[in-house]
């Protein structure tokens, strides 16, 4: 070979390394320049920021200044400061002061320690680049990858192959439902990949299970992928195409309004319950102001925290055709073993309190808008040996159920 040709084979190599680095620099460019523009977005100027002992910053936002306000269809919306009417709970629960035989205990969120929103503001947790360089993808960022709504009447053994998603869950349908209330026990389940979550929520549910579902929901999770770390946090998610383009968790896009300035979305709830030891739970309720059309949420016993706009919903715009209460994890471990991500507290129901997680005082909104005990619960899990969940009826705990689960056991292998 001559020198002339071996020149000009190293000249083209090293054009062709220099236009692969390029091409790279740029992408990744480009990628922090989109990542930029979405924190823009999601972190609207703070009146004051919090740091949290988790590392969380939370960030006191003008309420008028919330990225719900990003939505086009509510630019000139007017803030709803509380709901034009509250549901009418027959057991008096509503109050702060209802009494539990069991030593369960109220929990607030590992921020407060530090510092309180003023007046005027809202408490959001900051997004960090790190969150989103942890998603796929900007785009899917704060959203569900999977459609992962249980569909108990039609689940049949093919569904369980087709789906990473196990629940065990409680719920109620044929009927109309203007909202939906539980007390839930609150722990930090063990999760095996960082891809994977582990949560205990409410659902509620109208359209179909294919492309129209319109989803609400509300409850604790854990999700390293999500958050960074594997604290149990307050979140809500919401869809109005089965988890296609609309919805995320949270504030990660615009649509819930939030009004409260002691409760933020996404933040870690403290303390959690330790087996055989102290129980920790958390109360949500979701309902539909009948005046406004909007779907409030409170968390506690006094804490509204704001609502989602009716319009986001085509298919909840009378009322809910059903509602789930339970636990949901995901299963991506690909050895052929089943996940050890744990349900609820990691350890069956037959365990009972103080050992296995629970739901108490289930209860749905009425149309006459009265909280009540829902009559026919059913039951639903895909594989009772990985989870499971029993139901019963009890004094102060109304209607209630233990479920949840380890994951990976003898009999689940
Ligand atoms: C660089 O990117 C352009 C456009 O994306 C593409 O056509 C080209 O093949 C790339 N070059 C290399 C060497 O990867
Ligand atoms: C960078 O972004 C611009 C506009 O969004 C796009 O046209 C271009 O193809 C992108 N370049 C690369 C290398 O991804
Ligand atoms: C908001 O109000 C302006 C001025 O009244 C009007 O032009 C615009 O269409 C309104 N936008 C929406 C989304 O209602
Ligand atoms: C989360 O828990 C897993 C084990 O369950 C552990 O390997 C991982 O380091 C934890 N992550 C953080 C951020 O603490």
């Amino acid at each position: 070979m001559g020198k002339t040709k071996e020149l000009k084979l190293l000249c083209i190599l090293l054009l062709f390394l220099v236009s692969v680095t390029a091409n790279r620099s740029s992408s990744s460019q480009n990628q922090s320049l989109e990542i930029q523009t979405h924190l823009k977005n999601l972190n609207k100027p703070a009146v004051r920021s919090i740091k949290s002992p988790d590392g969380d910053i939370i960030d006191c936002v003008r309420i008028a200044h919330q990225h719900a306000f990003d939505h086009p269809l509510l630019k000139n919306h007017t803030i709803q400061m509380r709901p034009t009417f509250y549901p009418e709970d027959l057991f008096g629960q509503n109050k702060a002061s209802s009494k539990s035989k069991q030593q369960s205990k109220p929990v607030s969120q590992l921020w407060q320690l530090n510092g309180r929103c003023p007046r005027g503001t809202v408490p959001i947790r900051r997004t960090k680049q790190d969150d989103v360089l942890r998603a796929s993808s900007v785009q899917t960022f704060g959203k569900k990858v999977l459609r992962t709504i249980p569909q108990p009447s039609s689940a049949g053994p093919n569904l369980l192959t087709q789906s990473a998603h196990q629940h065990a869950i409680a719920y109620v349908e044929g009927d109309k439902y203007y909202g939906a209330k539980a007390t839930i026990n609150v722990w930090e389940p063990k999760i095996q990949q960082p891809n994977e979550f582990s949560l205990s929520q409410i659902w509620i549910l109208g359209g179909s299970f294919g492309e129209d579902l319109n989803s609400i929901e509300a409850g604790w999770q854990v999700s390293p992928d999500l958050y960074g770390d594997n604290n149990t946090r307050l979140f809500t998610y919401w869809t109005s195409d089965a988890y296609q383009a609309t919805g995320c968790y949270n504030l990660l896009c615009s649509g819930f309004i939030q009004i409260n300035r002691q409760i933020a979305m996404g933040a870690s709830i403290y303390p959690v319950s330790s087996y055989r030891s102290s129980q920790y739970e958390i109360t949500i309720l979701v309902w539909k102001d009948p005046e406004e059309g909007n779907w409030w949420m409170q968390f506690g016993n006094e804490h509204v925290l704001g609502y989602w706009p009716g319009f986001l919903f085509p298919y909840l715009s009378d009322s809910a055709s059903m509602i789930e209460w339970g636990g949901e994890i995901v299963n991506f471990v690909s050895d052929g073993q089943h996940t050890s991500t744990q349900m609820g507290s990691g350890h069956f129901p037959q365990e009972g309190y103080g050992r296995a997680s629970y739901f108490k005082n289930i209860q749905i909104v009425d149309g006459s808008n009265k909280l009540r005990i829902p009559k026919a619960i059913a039951t639903f899990t895909e594989q009772a040996k990985c989870y499971d969940v029993k139901t019963g009826k009890a004094g102060n705990w109304g209607s209630y159920f233990y479920f949840g689960g380890p994951g990976r056991n003898p009999d689940c292998p």
